[in-house]
């Protein structure tokens, strides 16, 4: 198999709005970012994918566009994101544009001619239908609560919105719309960007006469019945046919409700669709079976690992995986399958990057993860920012399924609000992120979470994330080797090999504060350790809290 340079890649997600401020204005912006960029090398990470950037209302926060060939004007002009893009190329990084085209923004110019009547030429750029029987045309519900159908009363129809009524979906079925969609695209890339991370791409072909669904817990049929749509692939390969195969990119595709079969064609190594898909499974693997997300965590270690492996094992020589465990749309990892106790914090950090960065495909850190940032202890709902924390409490609110002081407790674990608090830079005020009022609360535990303290101290997290990328970028038994799951049914043990010729790798990872005893396969006993999070082995071989191994057999 040939090469591609994002299989030996590691990626940096930066979440703009919280990067770093330049202006004093409490929201981050690209010349904050450009000034970082030394701080993204050192990591160690080459690639760096940005969420959306583009003019927009901010509904929700950018991923609602008003124009898809203009710069946020909180961010800057169009001349700082050519300064930043110059700057990183010549620093060796690479960069990956969000591109949400699900939806537009209604006040997008498209949308506000479809809208204006119904024989706009813009009318078919969205999906408009009649109600029924004096309601909407179906039972889908938004992801951010409520019915996903709007009226309109300028034309006495509803339109379709899969995310907030702002965020009207886009009709792909409709070529000219894919046309126009293709041409921007080449806009970008002619401009020497790397690749696109595709916002919730699985959903773009909805399925024929857009039928009813089974009703769940909240009275709406899931939005996923438009996932993986009659049409998804082919307009896929007619994008990759048209713009992407004429370029070198790494392209993802976030693509919730996407199944492993499906993947095998969004990811397949024949490069006909994208490089890899964001799946979801393994980050449902803790929600409330009835409840879902903004409901008590449910964790269980086995189920965790079954998914994970699955997908390893499934994907191997035929698609590529992606790996991640944070992004600006889940909690912190460390706060969801670590330890936030000051003894255990970094620890159990190092331990979850050292179990998703050892397994096969693209790994992607987010924004302070590499410092091992935690969820913010929320004491109100008024501090909540995120559209979808506020459409689901408000819906689970309405249906008595949750207390206010219940809503707030697990704002503190679900929200997405805990990703996306400004970045920990050092312990001056707002932790170095502005000279303003944060749009977001700094975490107070930024006096001893941040990365100028961390970058001082040699067994940081953040060397440790270094460490680990660099291992990656050197080792074919961490790109490719094969990957075997042992102990399945283990509850608090994640322990896997990898493979590659005479190469192979064990991967012992405690995920919990109790001390375990293993007995480690006699083949890697004598074995090298590549990588720990303890400075020595205990000598009875017990793995303590939070313990991780790499061990290492040519
Ligand atoms: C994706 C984004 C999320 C956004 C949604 C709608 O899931 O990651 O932040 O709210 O799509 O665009």
């Amino acid at each position: 198999m040939e090469e591609k340079w994002w299989q030996r890649s590691v990626v940096y997600q930066i979440y703009p709005r919280s990067f770093q401020d330049s202006d004093g204005d409490g929201i981050g912006d690209l010349t904050g970012i450009t000034d970082r960029l030394e701080y993204i090398r050192e990591l160690g990470t080459d690639t760096i994918w940005l969420s959306p950037i583009y003019k927009s209302p901010n509904d929700d926060n950018g991923y609602d566009i008003s124009d898809y060939q203009d710069i946020m004007k909180e961010f800057g002009t169009m001349a700082d994101f050519d300064r930043l893009l110059e700057k990183a190329h010549e620093l060796g990084l690479k960069i990956v544009m969000d591109l949400v085209v699900n939806h537009s923004s209604d006040e997008h110019r498209w949308f506000v001619e479809s809208r204006s009547s119904a024989d706009n030429p813009y009318r078919d750029y969205y999906i408009w239908r009649e109600g029924k029987n004096g309601a909407e045309p179906n039972n889908w519900c938004s992801c951010f609560g409520g019915s996903a159908w709007e009226f309109d009363s300028q034309t006495g129809m509803y339109y379709l919105h899969l995310f907030s009524k702002k965020q009207p979906d886009l009709n792909w079925d409709n070529p000219v719309v894919r046309d126009e969609i293709f041409r921007m695209m080449d806009w970008w890339l002619q401009k020497g960007i790397d690749g696109f991370r595709m916002d919730v791409i699985s959903l773009i072909s909805k399925p024929e006469g857009l039928p009813d669904g089974e009703p769940g817990p909240n009275g709406y049929a899931s939005f996923l019945l438009a996932a993986n749509g009659p049409h998804e692939h082919e307009y896929l390969q007619e994008m990759n046919r048209k713009v992407l195969s004429r370029y070198d990119l790494l392209t993802v595709g976030e693509c919730a409700g996407v199944t492993l079969e499906e993947a095998k064609s969004y990811a397949n190594l024949d490069g006909s669709e994208l490089s890899m898909v964001f799946q979801f499974e393994h980050m449902e693997a803790d929600f409330h079976p009835i409840l879902g997300r903004y409901a008590e965590q449910c964790k269980d270690l086995p189920k965790l690992k079954e998914i994970m492996s699955r997908w390893q094992r499934e994907l191997e020589g035929v698609a590529w995986n992606s790996l991640y465990w944070d992004n600006h749309d889940q909690p912190r990892i460390v706060s969801r399958y670590g330890s936030e106790s000051e003894e255990h914090r970094e620890r159990s950090a190092k331990m979850l990057a050292t179990c998703l960065h050892m397994m096969q495909g693209t790994p992607y850190v987010y924004q302070g993860e590499e410092l091992g940032m935690t969820n913010y202890p929320w004491t109100g709902i008024d501090q909540i920012n995120d559209i979808e924390s506020l459409g689901n409490y408000r819906d689970y609110r309405a249906r008595g399924y949750m207390t206010e002081e219940e809503g707030i407790r697990m704002m503190r674990q679900r929200s997405r609000d805990n990703a996306r608090t400004p970045m920990q830079w050092d312990a001056t005020s707002e932790a170095g992120f502005t000279t303003g009022k944060p749009w977001l609360p700094v975490n107070p535990n930024y006096v001893y979470i941040n990365a100028a303290e961390q970058l001082r101290r040699p067994d940081s997290v953040f060397h440790y994330y270094q460490k680990l990328i660099a291992l990656r970028r050197k080792m074919d038994v961490i790109v490719y080797g094969h990957y075997e799951l042992l102990e399945p049914d283990h509850p608090d043990l994640f322990i896997y090999t990898r493979s590659y010729g005479y190469e192979s790798l064990l991967v012992v990872c405690n995920f919990s504060e109790r001390e375990q005893g293993y007995k480690i396969p006699e083949k890697y006993q004598n074995a090298e350790i590549l990588i720990a999070n303890y400075p020595e082995p205990a000598p009875d071989g017990t793995l303590r809290p939070w313990e991780c191994v790499v061990y290492h057999r040519t």
